[in-house]
């Protein structure tokens, strides 16, 4: 077992905290103040490459492997969990959904300026009544012929506003329950198509929150993605991928609010020395450093497996369930750890601690990541 990134991997990671540090840090307070979506930042982040990172050169992707991907989560998460939220989505459920199970007519048409991030796209799949529950989809598609009608709400859709392209979950034939399921393409502005207004959050406040309205929105027939009835395999097989990215994310962010507990407890004196220096606080920094590094193998891992072409669905949601627990308890002892700095916005602290909530939730709770995980080591 090689415990090593290679030269391009190293790369790639340096590239990324170069990124976070230059371009993410400066502000990030400004925009989780004023719930401000990174637009400038999420504009270079596609210029580097980083909104397509797995997608293949062809489709005017990056052509990296996953564990590359993670990396680069886990670099913008230490500092700017609504950036790293859009370079997930973009990334793990809408390029690869794309790239995947899409036509050779949708890659061209839809995948390549979202690879190049000239444009970001959401993925649509929960709704008021259907969160963990995916199967229960009150969203409807009528085959009208030509095209699809399309009616119902979406909630809590990242990138809602922002995006160009949105692949959206929708039932079709409601007597098959799951098997009559279709994913589709449903492009801005197409008639009937509204965006609700910004969800105002606890944590990644800069992210882009929005239900969404459809309205007998009509969808040509080729921007079903698969075969009718594919849209909950669909949605099922790229959500598997969301949740590396999003364990890399949890991982990021406790790493982040780690690294500045340590900083700081160098730094601060109390009882005549740095209370770095005092077993109460020594404990915790070794506590927090050891779960680190445990998430930390459960995520590389994952992507390691995705990457040799290995089912990663196990892996996956055990890199999530473990790494997202790791962010809220580590982010919590950093505020502890900062005392009453760490309850102020100048520290960062507090900002990780609230972004850590939403690696718990989103892409499927930790309660869904343990009826995944329970399912596959009791089959
Ligand atoms: N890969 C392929 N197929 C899968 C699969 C997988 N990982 N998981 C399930 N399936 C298939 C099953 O094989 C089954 O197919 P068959 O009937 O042909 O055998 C079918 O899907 C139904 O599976 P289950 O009976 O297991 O379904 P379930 O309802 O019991 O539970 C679940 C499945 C794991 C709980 C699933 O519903 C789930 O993951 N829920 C969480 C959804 C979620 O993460 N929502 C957040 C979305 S994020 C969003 O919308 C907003 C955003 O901005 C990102």
């Amino acid at each position: 077992m090689l415990f090593q990134l290679s030269e391009e991997q190293l790369m790639i990671q340096q590239a990324a905290r170069d990124f976070a540090q230059n371009e993410l840090k400066p502000g990030v307070i400004e925009r989780d103040e004023h719930q401000k979506f990174p637009a400038e930042q999420v504009k270079k982040l596609g210029e580097l490459g980083f909104l397509g990172m797995m997608v293949s050169e062809k489709y005017n992707g990056s052509g990296l492997d996953a564990l590359s991907y993670v990396l680069v989560m886990e670099e913008l998460s230490k500092v700017d969990a609504s950036a790293s939220v859009v370079v997930s989505v973009n990334n793990s459920l809408v390029c690869y959904g794309l790239e995947s199970y899409g036509s050779e007519f949708q890659k061209e048409k839809y995948l390549k300026p979202l690879a190049s991030g000239q444009q970001i796209g959401a993925f649509c799949l929960s709704e008021p009544e259907a969160g963990s529950d995916a199967t229960s989809q009150q969203t409807t598609a009528e085959d009208k012929g030509d095209y699809y009608l399309l009616n119902g709400t979406k909630n809590w859709i990242t990138n809602g506003s922002t995006a160009s392209t949105y692949l959206v979950i929708a039932q079709t034939h409601k007597e098959l329950k799951h098997k009559g399921i279709n994913a589709f393409i449903v492009e801005k502005g197409m008639e009937g198509f509204t965006v609700g207004p910004k969800e105002n959050k606890l944590g990644i406040r800069g992210s882009d929150t929005h239900s969404l309205m459809f309205n007998d929105v009509k969808v040509p027939k080729e921007n079903r993605i698969g075969e009718d009835g594919f849209g909950f395999k669909f949605a099922m097989k790229t959500l598997e991928g969301g949740r590396i990215g999003i364990a890399a994310q949890a991982l990021g962010i406790a790493t982040g609010a780690y690294e500045l507990a340590l900083e700081y407890s160098k730094q601060r004196k109390a009882f005549g020395k740095p209370i770095s220096d005092h077993q109460a606080i020594a404990f915790k920094l070794a506590d927090m450093a050891t779960q680190i590094e445990a998430a930390r193998l459960l995520v590389y891992k994952a992507a390691w497996l995705k990457d040799q072409g290995q089912s990663y669905t196990l892996a996956g949601s055990m890199a999530k369930l473990y790494a997202s627990k790791v962010a809220m308890d580590v982010t919590v002892e950093a505020v502890q750890i900062h005392g009453g700095y760490g309850f102020v916005k100048e520290y960062h602290v507090e900002r990780l601690m609230r972004d850590a909530k939403i690696t718990q939730i989103y892409e499927g709770t930790s309660e869904i990541q343990k009826l995944v995980i329970s399912r596959d080591i009791l089959k």
